[in-house]
């Protein structure tokens, strides 16, 4: 019977009715970047035909948490500079954060701050393609969404259950629906033919040792969720802050000092980007030095 319930949330969340429209666009640059004759700024161009999304990925690349040193004023140059993944992540997380704006500013702030404690991370452990992990922290509850809008039913006694029991919004997903949102957002990523480098994180950042071939950015995920969340920019639901994962710990081999400095920089960068998700999600107009 449990399982039976399971598959039918799991084939409701797999169907997607209700999300944004933003696999379109998606699909359309997925199939171009197969095809080696596609250029960048081919790329670029199909994207600036959605002039919000442009503007907004702009935002986003010049936004702290990306920290490079120039302005990066074309779509082109950050396809060349972030990698086709990461604007590909990035273009699903203005979608869908655009359509969720209203409803989960929260959610919204809450994504942004893990995504710039998982770049703080990534370059202090020296890992390679920090963007595609600071995506990674961007995108990691978009399980989240997917059961508020999929399930909306379910999502609402789940909030109940977190009030009543005073229990975290994770058992109470597994409780009412036998999943939860890391699972979830695994499987929304996959669906949107989203790289592993991404949808393994999305999917173990609760347990980072499911992880088979991403670990490190699983871990690092993990760390950042649990580290913003306990410097307030939790997720509105529940109070909870879940334990660390011994094992991702480990993995991260972070010494004490580290911590201390990690902890320092990712406070300073949160300054940064405080309000940065009401300024991007209320800017309509194309700057002027915009292409
Ligand atoms: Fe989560
Ligand atoms: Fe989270």
């Amino acid at each position: 019977m449990k399982e039976k319930k399971r598959d039918e949330f799991r084939k409701a969340l797999r169907e997607i009715k209700n999300l944004p429209t933003l696999p379109g666009i998606v699909r359309k640059l997925s199939q171009m970047s197969e095809d080696p004759e596609t250029t960048t700024e081919q790329m670029g161009k199909v994207i600036a035909r959605d002039h919000i999304l442009a503007v907004k990925l702009l935002k986003l690349v010049n936004s702290a948490f990306y920290g490079f040193p120039q302005r990066i004023s074309s779509i082109d140059s950050a396809i060349i500079l972030l990698g086709f993944n990461v604007i590909k992540g990035l273009i699903i997380s203005a979608s869908i954060f655009e359509f969720m704006e209203e409803q989960d500013i929260e959610l919204w702030e809450h994504s942004l701050a893990c995504a710039v404690a998982a770049s703080v991370l990534a370059k202090r452990l020296g890992v390679k393609d920090p963007e595609e992990v600071s995506t990674a922290g961007l995108i990691h509850d978009i399980g989240k969404v997917a059961i508020k809008m999929e399930l909306p039913h379910e999502y609402e006694k789940i909030i109940a259950m977190v009030a009543e029991k005073k229990i975290s919004n994770y058992e109470a997903e597994r409780e009412i629906l036998d999943l939860n949102h890391a699972e979830a957002g695994g499987w929304l990523t996959k669906n949107w033919n989203l790289p592993a480098k991404l949808v393994e994180p999305v999917s173990c950042h609760h347990d980072p040792r499911l992880a088979e071939n991403e670990q490190m950015t699983s871990a690092i995920i993990h760390f950042a969720d649990l580290i913003v969340r306990g410097m307030g920019y939790g997720h509105g639901n529940d109070i909870w802050v879940a334990p660390l994962s011994q094992r991702a710990w480990r993995l991260m081999g972070l010494a004490p000092s580290d911590l201390d400095q990690v902890l320092e920089e990712i406070d300073e960068k949160l300054w940064d980007v405080r309000g940065f998700s009401l300024e991007v999600m209320h800017e309509t107009e194309p700057e002027a030095d915009l292409d």
